[in-house]
């Protein structure tokens, strides 16, 4: 039997949000990949999933270290890839866990991409992307008639990040936690403060939201927030 690698999207929090596609998959798995940043942080995707994990199914948490580390991340990414083209060559249903969906700013696209030749099957499963449920948890319209909406890494050069922010009507700012001051200092500059509000871990346990970034609060963001503004009309 052929191996299949399948990329699985399990939502950003809440495992009610999961797919009918994604638990079947997850249910059917020989081999669950549960990617991490570091070794000693928990895998997110892992605790959404395990409601619909079935018993006894082997779990490989994989450490993928952040891309821009170049050297680390040739050998730990040559592993973890060598490791599961053993396991497509042993016949084995693999499911590489994403959060939110896997093609959107994901570990699971530079798999995709470095496995993409091997000739084994990838299957990406569509899951709900964090922008998506954020906009439903505030009641908040992402884009309505000819809105254009820009997506933004805050990770991203201050100089695209700006380009982006005068433009756009509304802004998604996703990976927002180490630079948040600059980012609310570019958010005023462009007229987006007043509407910006920041939601960290939504779904989660934890789920916090800030409405009020003018006044400096909550700093210390965790890795997993977005912030959502609109330009006022
Ligand atoms: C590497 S990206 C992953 C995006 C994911 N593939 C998706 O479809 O939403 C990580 C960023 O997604 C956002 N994110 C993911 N899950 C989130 C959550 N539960 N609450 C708030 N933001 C989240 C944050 O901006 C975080 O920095």
């Amino acid at each position: 039997m052929t191996g299949v690698l399948y990329g699985v999207g399990v939502g950003p929090g809440d495992p009610e949000l999961m797919t009918l596609k994604a638990i079947k998959a997850i249910k059917a798995a020989d081999v669950i990949i549960a990617p991490k940043t570091e070794k000693k942080e928990d895998s997110v995707a892992l605790t959404i999933a395990t409601p619909y994990l079935k018993e006894g199914v082997q779990i490989l948490k994989l450490v993928f270290p952040m891309v821009f580390v170049q050297e680390e991340l040739n050998d730990a990414w040559v592993n973890n890839k060598n490791t599961i083209l053993g396991l497509l060559a042993a016949g084995k249903k693999v499911v590489f866990l994403t959060l939110g969906d896997p093609m959107f700013y994901s570990t699971f696209i530079y798999i995709y991409k470095l496995l993409q030749g091997s000739g084994y099957p990838i299957e990406s499963i569509p899951g709900v992307t964090a922008f998506c449920a954020i906009g439903s948890k505030l009641g908040y319209p992402l884009a309505e008639g000819n809105d254009v909406l820009s997506i933004i890494p805050a990770t991203a050069s201050t100089e695209k990040i700006s380009q982006a922010l005068a433009t756009a009507d509304n802004v998604v700012l996703m990976k927002v936690y180490k630079n948040l001051d600059e980012i609310v200092r570019s958010l005023e500059k462009h007229d987006l403060l007043d509407n910006a509000t920041m939601i960290s871990r939504c779904g989660l346990v934890d789920e916090t939201i800030t409405r009020n970034l003018a006044d400096g609060v909550n700093k210390c963001q965790n890795y997993l927030s977005t912030i959502v503004s609109h330009r006022s009309v």
